[in-house]
């Protein structure tokens, strides 16, 4: 049987990543699973929840990593399990540094890569930092490129890539998500219940990026205190990412408020619930830029930037940025108009129909003729 290196490290790449490894168990491919661990307990939330057990786990995740140490670990553990097995082909997804040295490790053992969520762009190298790099340095490598949309489509065929290696997929975060909706039902809807929550009486709240860090990320939690008290009845749901950085300034800022609840991250299932139930959710995040539009949730996307423009043009999410006053402006006015809030609500999920997963195992089969 061809053997597939499904290599991915954080939360948001082992959630893209289930859909395919379900749909490799199914084929006549072999899929052997990489976890590097560049995430430890929220990668392990995601193993869980799909029941993916890594044929290697990497465990490189040190606290409070830096980029040059996580590559240069990443570098050596990568490089053992390689020159230990052999693969036909790799996939990596999205663009974390886990993604860039799963591509790069595999291209310096001419292990042909598959570059899944190809041809993201945001055209500014430092925004998202440095995801943009990552996605840009993978996209050399990669022999095929899994785009979800047109737009990323387009972006590679500007950069000069043949059409023959682009195959236009959807994004596998749509067949985790129909799949959560479809088989998870009661379990999804019975989650928000327990926090004694009222759906559609709460945002919801993530934020992590690396260049939102510090002062933009600060002015964000300010802003969401100054929203609380002009809604009095309204609460504001955080489940907080494990970073420490951004930790020290989230509790700092909003620990103790009373309309405020905050959460360590949670598992897949309990957030989609709580994104299907939240009024609005407010993010800097990519994967829920993506989820957002499908569950017609407006999204104020708290970037300058996104390499998801799709979400913006469908009509679901709008860029607002991290300045204080903006965040305010722009929350409130979306809450105070049923109009502006049906139009965001109403939009139509560009990112696919939850088969992209079958796609790229398909094309796979095809080319690795089997
Ligand atoms: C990483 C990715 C980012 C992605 C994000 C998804 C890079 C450079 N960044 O950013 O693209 O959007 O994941 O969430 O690839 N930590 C824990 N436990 C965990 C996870 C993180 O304690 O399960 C803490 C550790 O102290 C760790 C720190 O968070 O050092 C940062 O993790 P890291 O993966 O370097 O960066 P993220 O901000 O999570
Ligand atoms: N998510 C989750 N639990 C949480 C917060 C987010 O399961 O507490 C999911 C979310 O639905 C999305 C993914 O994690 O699928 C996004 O991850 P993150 O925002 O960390 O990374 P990004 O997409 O920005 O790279």
């Amino acid at each position: 049987m061809k053997k597939i290196a499904l290599i991915f490290g954080t939360r948001p790449e082992a959630i893209k990543m289930a859909p395919i490894y379900i749909a490799l168990k199914r084929s006549n491919l072999k899929p052997v699973v990489i976890a590097t661990a560049q995430h430890r307990e929220m990668l392990d939330q995601v193993l869980e929840l799909f029941r993916i057990t890594p044929d290697y786990d990497l465990d490189i995740m040190k606290n409070r990593q830096s980029l040059s140490g996580l590559t240069s670990r990443l570098a050596s553990a990568l490089d053992e399990v390689f020159s230990s097995e052999t693969f036909d082909f790799a996939l990596v997804q999205g663009d974390t540094t886990s993604t860039f040295m799963g591509s790069l490790i595999s291209f310096y053992h001419k292990v042909p890569v598959g570059h899944v969520e190809a041809g993201l762009r945001t055209m500014d190298i430092y925004n998202p930092f440095p995801e943009e790099a990552n996605r840009r340095l993978t996209g050399t490598i990669a022999t095929f490129h899994y785009a979800p949309t047109d737009k990323a489509m387009e972006n590679l065929l500007r950069e000069g890539i043949e059409k023959e290696r682009i195959i236009v997929t959807g994004n596998t975060v749509i067949d985790a998500l129909l799949w959560t909706l479809e088989n998870k039902r009661k379990e999804v809807l019975e989650f928000r219940h327990t926090l004694g929550i009222e759906e559609g009486k709460y945002i919801l709240l993530t934020m992590h990026r690396r260049e939102n860090w510090g002062v933009p990320m600060r002015e964000v939690m300010k802003a969401v205190k100054d929203i609380l008290a002009e809604e009095p009845g309204l609460k504001l749901v955080f489940p907080v990412h494990l970073n420490p950085v951004v930790r020290k300034v989230v509790y700092e800022e909003l620990k103790g408020h009373e309309q405020v609840i905050l959460l360590d991250p949670l598992d897949y299932l309990p957030f989609v619930s709580l994104m299907e139930g939240a009024k609005l959710i407010l993010t800097d995040s990519g994967g829920i830029q993506e989820e957002a539009p499908a569950l017609g949730k407006p999204t104020l996307v708290l970037r300058k930037t996104t390499e998801r423009p799709e979400a913006i043009e469908a009509g679901t999410a709008k860029l607002i940025g991290t300045e204080r006053e903006k965040v305010v402006k722009e929350t409130l006015k979306l809450l105070g108009s049923a109009e502006e809030y049906q139009k965001m609500a109403k939009a139509v999920n560009p990112f696919g129909n939850g088969k992209a997963a079958i796609r790229i195992v398909e094309h796979l089969k095809n080319e690795l003729g089997v």
